[in-house]
């Protein structure tokens, strides 16, 4: 009886390795026309036809006052910083990818880790103003897997402070909060275009604004301060987006709308099973959020599950199931940060660093894979 009951429980493993995304890709016909349209135009980059038509789609579908395009997220994020000139410090969360306080560093400010929300995983706004100094000049948030922060409540504290806020929204493109774009709150704010985001363009980002008086400036630091032919008006760096990656990414726009009802799908249905699983938490939708699904964190208590969130990791690898420990480690416990920055000063980041896990998630992953996903990880957690 014994063997039997071990026997029913037992499951192969993936043929195939099962990542943690996939990147959405553009039909390939459709990307050899637009390859034929660039070399047509002999315009590979500096604001070419596709650039000025991505940038056009984008400031539709983000209904957004002011755009500029990124070559990537993190050099739109750099420029965010320097375009509104913030100096000193930047309070901001430790539950993050590095880029977000690197960019910090990058430019002198040093980067004030808040602790974060156990609910929603971002900046725990109560704890924000025992953190404020008089060198505090801005807050970087960060809406962490696309949930949006609270952002009433950022953005009371920064006027009362006369702070700036900053969203990386590197997660949350396509978000909507009461029907409005997540990237119309704050004075800019950042979506990454990254291959691993739910929306790409290969590599790339924008920064969405609405002070239109920021416009110039962002196009200088953008493109080397080059005002005209004759004048340079400032310090600026190298960060335009090419018509390569602009095509990819008018292209992806147009299926992006189906990749996030895909996702929405495996979402719900790994909830559903998890929801039966002691130990493992997940995020619910939350109302009036139009969410995209761009990961699927779990939330492992080892005492209720029984094992760790590292052991189940490297147990899924044998199954071919390659999850990832996003955001570990913690950015204040990295080397260059560590020194200022005690775990029990961040208990709650520390904690949910140590037991979040991010299972797969893309278009392509079936219901089937989903399902099987979900039995593995139940018997991983029946044969500790
Ligand atoms: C939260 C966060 N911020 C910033 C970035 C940087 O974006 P990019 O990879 O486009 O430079 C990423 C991306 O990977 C991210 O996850």
């Amino acid at each position: 009886m014994k063997k039997i009951i071990k026997k029913q429980a037992s499951i192969k493993p993936f043929p195939n390795p099962i990542y943690v995304t996939r990147p959405l890709m553009p039909n390939i016909n459709d990307f050899y026309k637009k390859i034929s349209d660039i070399f047509d135009a002999k315009w590979l980059t500096n604001s070419g036809n596709q650039h000025a038509e991505f940038k056009k789609c984008l400031l539709k579908f983000l209904n957004a006052k002011n755009i500029n395009l990124f070559c990537n997220g993190t050099l739109a994020l750099d420029i965010a910083i320097k375009a509104l000139d913030i100096k000193g410090e930047v309070i901001t969360t430790p539950f993050t990818f590095a880029a977000t306080p690197h960019v910090l560093s990058l430019n002198n400010i040093r980067p004030v880790f808040c602790d974060i929300d156990e609910k929603t995983l971002n900046i725990d706004v109560e704890k924000i103003e025992a953190l404020i100094t008089p060198k505090t000049s801005a807050i970087l948030a960060v809406h962490v897997f696309g949930n949006p922060c609270d952002i009433e409540k950022l953005d009371k504290i920064c006027k009362k402070y006369k702070l700036k806020l900053i969203f990386d929204a590197a997660h949350a493109f396509g978000v909507k909060i009461n029907e409005k774009s997540i990237g119309s709150f704050g004075d800019i704010s950042m979506f990454s275009f990254h291959a691993t985001k739910a929306f790409n363009s290969i590599e790339g980002g924008c920064l969405m604004y609405n002070d239109s008086q920021l416009n110039e400036k962002i196009q200088l630091l953008k493109n080397f301060g080059i005002k005209n032919e004759n004048e340079i008006a400032m310090i600026g760096t190298n960060a335009k987006l090419n018509e390569l990656q602009a095509a990819f990414g008018i292209l992806n726009l147009k299926i992006f709308p189906k990749e996030i009802e895909k996702r929405q799908k495996i979402a719900r249905l790994y909830r559903k099973i998890s929801e039966k699983t002691k130990g493992i938490k997940v995020m619910q939708d939350i109302k009036n959020v139009k969410h995209n699904y761009s990961y699927f964190p779990i939330l492992i208590n080892k005492e209720e599950f029984g094992i760790s969130r590292d052991d189940l990791y490297l147990k899924l690898k044998k199954y071919n199931i390659f999850s990832r420990k996003y955001f570990y480690p913690l950015c204040s416990n990295f080397s260059c940060y560590a020194k200022n920055n005690k775990p029990a000063d961040l208990p709650i980041a520390n904690k949910i660093a140590d037991s979040v896990l991010c299972l797969p998630i893309h278009g392509d992953l079936k219901t089937s894979d989903v399902e099987k996903i979900c039995k593995i990880i139940t018997i991983i957690k029946n044969e500790k």
